[in-house]
């Protein structure tokens, strides 16, 4: 039997907000609105697990609660075991995030001070980070652009770097928020490459955020179909793409809501 690695019991949040003009009557009323809706998720060990959806279904805050960046209003979860609400530092240890809103990188130092800033900031003693640092820049491919400075770096190398920085801690667990945003069409092919046959051969868990259904096609194992903070169906996609009430979801996510007759 395969190893559970994220586990979500009804993992809701919910975000209040002032109804401000759109109710100028009641302007400083507060209304709640759910983000995420009673998410109930199972992933293994190996997998690579990809939430599709389109701009606004709940991808990134679902990501940001299972990386402890935001607390949940409601249910539960397990990663790698840990209890997201009560186990925030260990869940913090066996994971990583990439995302392609990167600005907590120091612009003006180079690759390499950066992976030594983060390694410290990880916990890695001097002599281990000595060790990895340059093993990870040579898996991402950066080692010869190692010591130019952040700010030089196009869009790609930027990614590998975070990708880098992702790997220094040898986290299980990798949450990647539409990782390949921006990339040039080598670059996207690259990271799927990596993802595939490095990450999973290393036993890594990846949860791909992503609106784009071939990526999701390409390189995940199964996906969650994920629809105004909702889990619509989850499965393989060549196997959801045959699903007759799943055929709007899919159009709307290939040609845009506003072709919609
Ligand atoms: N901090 C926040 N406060 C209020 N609403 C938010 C916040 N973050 C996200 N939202 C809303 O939650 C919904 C889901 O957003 P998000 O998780 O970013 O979706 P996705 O990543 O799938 O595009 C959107 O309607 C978005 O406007
Ligand atoms: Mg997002």
């Amino acid at each position: 039997m395969s190893e559970t690695v994220i586990q979500t019991n009804n993992l809701t949040k919910e975000f209040t907000k002032l109804r401000g003009i759109s109710s100028p009557r009641n302007f400083f009323d507060k209304v709640s609105f759910a983000a995420v809706k009673s998410i109930n998720l199972t992933v293994s060990r190996g997998e690579i697990f990809g939430l599709l959806g389109p701009n606004g279904a709940g991808k990134t805050t679902l990501t940001k609660m299972l990386c402890t960046l935001i607390l949940p209003s409601g249910g539960s979860a397990t990663i790698c075991g840990y209890d997201l609400a009560r186990q925030q530092a260990q869940v913090k240890a066996s994971i990583a995030l990439i995302s392609s809103e990167e600005r907590s990188f120091y612009w003006r130092l180079s690759g390499r001070r950066n992976l030594e800033f983060f390694a410290a900031l990880y916990g890695l003693s001097r002599k281990r980070a000595r060790q990895r640092i340059p093993e990870v820049l040579e898996v991402v491919g950066m080692s010869d652009a190692a010591d130019r400075r952040f700010q030089e770096y196009s869009t790609g190398m930027k990614q590998r770097m975070a990708l880098a920085r992702g790997l220094l801690a040898e986290p299980d667990v990798f949450f990647m928020d539409e990782p390949t945003k921006g990339l040039d069409p080598v670059a996207v092919r690259d990271l799927h490459e990596f993802i595939r046959n490095q990450l999973t051969a290393q036993g890594k868990t990846v949860i791909l955020a992503t609106h784009d259904l071939a990526e999701a096609e390409e390189v995940c194992d199964r996906v969650g179909i994920m629809q105004g903070g909702r889990m619509k169906a989850e499965g393989k996609v060549s196997e959801l793409a045959g699903d007759a009430s799943l055929a709007d979801f899919f159009h709307n996510l290939i040609a845009g809501p506003e072709t919609q007759s």
